[in-house]
C-alpha cells in the first residue's frame, strides 16, 4: 500500500491544467493503485492525480468509500459532455481543502466520456452523488477547487484564514 501526499491549497500546483494521458502501461496502474490506497486511507469519495502532485488526467471516486470492498472506478482523460438539471451539493468537501465545508451548486446529472483502465473509451450518465464527485474531480484536473465555485464573500473569509493560519506557522506552506 502507497499512500501519496496530497497537496494543499494554497499550492500552485493545484492551479495547474493536468496533462492527458497518452500511454496506459504499468506506470499509470501503478499511479491508480496508489491513488486509490491514499483516497481510501485518507479517506475521501474521491480524488484526481493533480492532488497528489501527478500531472495527468486521472481520476478515482467510490461514493461509499469501502477500504474492504475497494469497489472504486477510475476515469483517465474524462470529459462532462452533457449536464442537466441543478442541485446543491450539501457540505462538500475537498482533501485539498482541509477543515473546510460549503453548499456548492452542482448540475445533477452529468454524462461523462474518457477512458477506462484499460484504455477503452467509456461514456456514461451519472445522477446526484456520483455526478457531484465527478464534477468535483475533474474540476481538479483542470485547476479548480470547490471554493472557486462557492460565494465571493465565503471564498474570501476561507482565504485569509488559511493566510493567517500560515503566517502564524500553523499551517505548512
Ligand atoms: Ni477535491
Amino acid at each position: 500500500m502507497t499512500v501519496l501526499k496530497i497537496l494543499t491549497y494554497p499550492d500552485p500546483f493545484l492551479t495547474r491544467t493536468a496533462m492527458p494521458v497518452e500511454t496506459i502501461d504499468d506506470e499509470i496502474q501503478e499511479i491508480i493503485e496508489n491513488m486509490a490506497d491514499t483516497m481510501y486511507k485518507a479517506p475521501g469519495v474521491g480524488l484526481a492525480a493533480i492532488q497528489a502532485g501527478i500531472d495527468k488526467r486521472i481520476i478515482v471516486y467510490d461514493p461509499s468509500a469501502d477500504p474492504v470492498k475497494r469497489e472504486f472506478s477510475v476515469v483517465i482523460n474524462p470529459e462532462i459532455i452533457g449536464m442537466e438539471g441543478e442541485t446543491v451539493s450539501e457540505n462538500e468537501g475537498c482533501l485539498s481543502v482541509p477543515d473546510y465545508r460549503s453548499d456548492v451548486r452542482r448540475s445533477r446529472v452529468v454524462t461523462i466520456r474518457g477512458m477506462d483502465r484499460s484504455g477503452n473509451p467509456v461514456e456514461f450518465c451519472a445522477e446526484d452523488f456520483p455526478a457531484v464527485i465527478l464534477q468535483h474531480e475533474i474540476d481538479h484536473l483542470n485547476g479548480i477547487l470547490f471554493i472557486e465555485r462557492i460565494s465571493m464573500i465565503k471564498r474570501n473569509l476561507y482565504k485569509s484564514r488559511i493566510k493567517k493560519a500560515i503566517k502564524k506557522g500553523e499551517l505548512p506552506i
